[in-house]
């Protein structure tokens, strides 16, 4: 067997866990691996092809980003192509990566990557390139899986960002709104805003009112807490809002750019309750150091599967984190849309409820 691997969409703790993982059962098994640089471009330009032996991925487990690069404006479906007066263009290059795959005497591809990844590879699947998809973001939103990498190590570093806030808020006696990132959903915000005893967290599912996130800083400053940290999802919004975006700065990036709503939150609750208030974008902290061991553990789990489900014949599956069976494999057509809410009665949400934590869409417990 000769498998190429290649890793999609942004960047998250573990890619390179994972890629050793492959790269170690491949070779025990007597396959051979090719690394396949910056997502699918390593097939439109064979040179960027690289074989990948278990003295390549030495000492990665424990390293940021991806060895073999990363990006989420290159879909070959709609290839961004840049003319001599700097114009873009689309084109649809799809039939010259299968064509390169087969090329390479490649027998199966394992790709990484979040729902845009699976997405392509789920249309590279159809187009004959046998495929097995690992997840990977640190939004943690893919449904068919427990668990995606990454997410583990964000929400550390963004729970660290936020207790350090805590005393310098103390000290000025402000309110600080912190955006995490997450896309649609408010899995990073959640984990952070409770473990980092936030007093006001704002999630996508559950659509927030000012009145009682100003109500929550206000009815602290009652008992004696004169400062405020409010962690927002990215994707979070006003009751009948609208997401709140940035302009693309990127060619060829599909997805709308999500940010601002900490500085429109900061804004606001600094007119309507007097308090001095300011945003903090984490960004892309929260993608880059060294992945947790918990998300290393999981990211060598789902390499090693990869690999275990090609070796028993399994062909265009995503490899799913289910406890308590552990790795098992589901289809990958339709993977990428299937999408990880925060469930809004879920047991985390209701113990930031009982802790008195407030989620924009009621008074506050006094
Ligand atoms: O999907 C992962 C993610 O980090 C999101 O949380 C965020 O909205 C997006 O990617 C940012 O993408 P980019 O790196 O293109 O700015």
């Amino acid at each position: 067997m000769r498998i190429g691997i290649n890793t999609g969409g942004g960047d998250a703790p573990g890619l390179n866990a994972v890629i050793h993982a492959v790269v170690l059962s491949a070779h025990h098994r007597g396959w051979e691996v090719y690394g396949i640089q910056t997502g699918y471009a390593g097939l439109l330009d064979t040179r960027r092809t690289v074989r990948l032996t278990p003295s390549h991925v030495e000492s990665i487990v424990d390293r940021g980003g991806t060895i073999l690069g990363t990006t989420n404006r290159a879909d070959p479906f709609r290839f961004p192509v840049r003319g001599p007066s700097g114009e873009v263009t689309f084109t649809d290059l799809s039939d010259e990566v299968v064509r390169n795959f087969h090329a390479l005497g490649l027998d199966a591809l394992v790709a990484v990557g979040g729902d845009g990844s699976m997405d392509l590879a789920a249309r590279f699947a159809a187009k004959g390139i046998p495929v097995i998809g690992v997840p990977k973001t640190i939004d943690n939103d893919l449904a068919d899986t427990n668990y995606s990498f990454g997410f583990d190590t964000a929400v550390s570093t963004a729970t660290d960002a936020v207790d350090k806030l805590h005393s310098t808020a103390s000290a000025h006696q402000r309110v600080f709104v912190v955006e995490v990132m997450g896309r649609y959903v408010g899995w990073i915000a959640l984990h952070t805003g409770l473990t980092g005893s936030a007093d006001v967290i704002l999630l996508p599912e559950v659509p927030f009112d000012l009145e009682y996130v100003c109500a929550k800083i206000l009815a602290n400053e009652r008992r004696g807490k004169s400062y405020g940290i409010i962690v927002a999802a990215e994707g979070a919004r006003h009751v009948g809002g609208q997401l709140t975006t940035r302009a693309q700065t990127t060619v060829g990036r599909q997805e709308p750019l999500l940010g601002g709503i900490a500085d429109w939150v900061a804004r606001e609750v600094g007119q309507r309750t007097g308090k001095e208030s300011r945003a903090l974008v984490l960004g892309h902290l929260q993608r880059g150091g060294s992945p947790t061991t918990f998300d290393r553990l999981v990211a060598l789990r789902y390499g090693a599967a990869a690999v275990r489900f090609l070796a028993e014949g399994k062909r265009n599956v995503l490899v799913a984190y289910q406890p308590p069976e552990g790795m098992v494999p589901v289809p990958l057509e339709g993977a990428a849309s299937r999408r990880k809410m925060v469930p809004v009665d879920s047991d985390t949400i209701r113990t930031c409820r009982e802790l008195g934590i407030s989620l924009g869409d009621a008074p506050p417990l006094e």
